[in-house]
């Protein structure tokens, strides 16, 4: 099997349109914000009848000039597509070979840019060490943070292209990249500005985030008020300067028992409220420490990890997903939840996922790659992980890593679903259906990707 990446992304010609036949499924998304009972229904489009994936009834897809135009039964969409003036003829045409069409996924949580690696963690945690216990003891985040300060521009870009190729051949075409390994200006600043390049380089969008309170870096420690300090340097320093720079979208904390507490998180994402950014939280990972509340009062895009909320905290964003589904209402938080790094963790609380289905929260997935808690680039492997362990359907997890993954990064005018008018990020999948997405456990299933209607990876 070998991985080509098409240079440029050509469609093998200029050709401005794509058709994309020979699907056994289409899962479209489409409809909008997925929670309760919905949080499971994929938009599924199959052929009826005996024909199978080449029979006119059978799903597919067409784009044009980077967006999708039509998708439903072969046959309609190309009368419609002609009705409609284009020309035929002038589609480049993709055989799926039987395959599943989704979103290109979308990866809401990770943290893209860093250098070294810590699979030392992974022996001290065997040996019963714990997460928070090794940051103390100057590792986690703080080795990272050591060995991000001192890698260049060129050794950042280079890392993070490789990575964005693996999340690519695994299906994901957008990907958020968080700061937070640098945690002082010129660091936190050089990472964004490499994630912003390396966005804009494509194939994969990247959405940077600035993270400058994920941890309270060595030369702040020393001091008897060093974690109030350094939040003062985040609000008074870094915010500003990051928000001039224009590049960082989204202003994350992780806001934890023993790493920030809510009231500090509440005035970091103040100030970037202030500023212009949205918010977003590492809230209540390893235990309730009000992140949740947090997120529900600030209106923040998402909570991530949720591993550990309060009644209150869930109760809270159920409040806000109620209020989200009224007319002309706010926004809901979209709970990310993060599986593959309580399972990196070999811990064994998972998010309470049923619990806030049931609650009607919106519930995305996302990889959280990064070197400490989750080296992982797979979607798939974390839906993967989420149908073992969080018990959600393998429809749910679809939802998760499509349409409310593009909510969680406000993002869901443009990618996400498989809908007229949306970008055309798609992802043939060499699997015949959606129950068997996180059916091969790391398998390599991703057969095509087109990003913006070209296609830019194929085996
Ligand atoms: O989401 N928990 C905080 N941040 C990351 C881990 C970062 C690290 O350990 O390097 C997370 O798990
Ligand atoms: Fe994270």
């Amino acid at each position: 099997m070998t991985l080509r990446i098409i240079d440029g992304g050509r469609n093998g010609g200029s050709a401005p349109g794509l058709l994309i036949t020979g699907a056994s499924q289409v899962a479209t998304l489409a409809g909008g914000l997925r929670r309760g009972r919905s949080q499971g229904e994929v938009g599924l489009l199959e052929a009826s009848g005996s024909g199978g994936a080449g029979s006119a009834s059978a799903p597919v897809v067409a784009t044009w000039e980077g967006q999708i135009v039509a998708v439903g039964p072969r046959r309609e969409v190309e009368a419609s597509l002609e009705r409609s003036g284009y020309q035929l003829s002038r589609f480049a045409r993709l055989d799926a070979r039987g395959g599943l069409i989704t979103p290109g996924l979308i990866d809401a949580h990770t943290h893209l840019l860093f250098a070294g690696s810590r699979e030392n963690e992974l022996l001290l945690r065997q040996q019963g060490a714990g997460y928070l216990e090794i940051l103390a003891a100057g590792g986690g985040i703080l080795s990272t943070v050591a060995a991000t300060r001192v890698a260049s521009v060129e050794e950042l870009s280079a890392h993070g292209r490789a990575w964005l190729d693996e999340m690519l051949g695994h299906g994901a075409t957008t990907v958020e990249a968080k700061s937070g390994y640098g945690l002082d200006l010129a660091t936190e600043r050089r990472l964004l500005e490499v994630a912003f390049e390396i966005g804009r380089e494509g194939p994969v969008d990247v959405v940077p985030t600035y993270l400058g309170a994920h941890a309270v870096p060595a030369e702040f420690r020393s001091r008897p008020d060093g974690t109030e300090a350094y939040v003062r340097t985040v609000i008074e320093t870094q915010l500003p300067a990051i928000a001039a720079l224009g590049i960082a979208r989204f202003c994350d904390v992780f806001c934890e028992q023993g790493v920030f507490t809510a009231d500090q998180s509440r005035r970091v994402l103040a100030a970037a409220l202030d500023f212009g950014l949205g918010v977003r939280l590492h809230a209540d990972e390893l235990a309730p420490s009000g992140g949740a509340e947090l997120a529900a009062e600030l209106g923040a895009l998402s909570a991530d990890h949720l591993t550990a909320p309060s009644e209150g905290g869930l109760a809270a964003l159920a409040s806000a997903a109620a209020a989200s589904a009224g007319d002309g209402g706010a926004r809901p938080v979209v709970a990310v939840l993060l599986p593959a790094t309580t399972w990196f963790l070999m811990s064994e609380h998972w998010a309470p996922a049923r619990t806030m289905i049931d609650l009607e929260i919106p519930v995305a997935l996302a990889t959280d790659f990064n070197p400490g808690t989750s080296p992982t680039p797979s979607l798939p492997l974390v839906m993967t992980i989420a149908c073992l362990n969080l018990t959600m359907t393998p429809a749910e997890a679809l939802a998760a890593v499509t349409v409310n993954a593009a909510w969680a990064l406000g993002l869901e005018d443009s990618i996400g679903s498989i809908e007229p008018g949306k970008q055309a990020d798609l992802v043939v999948w060499r699997v015949p259906s959606v129950n068997q997405l996180p059916y091969w456990p790391g398998g390599d299933l991703v057969r095509t990707v087109v990003k913006r209607g070209r296609v830019v990876l194929s085996r």
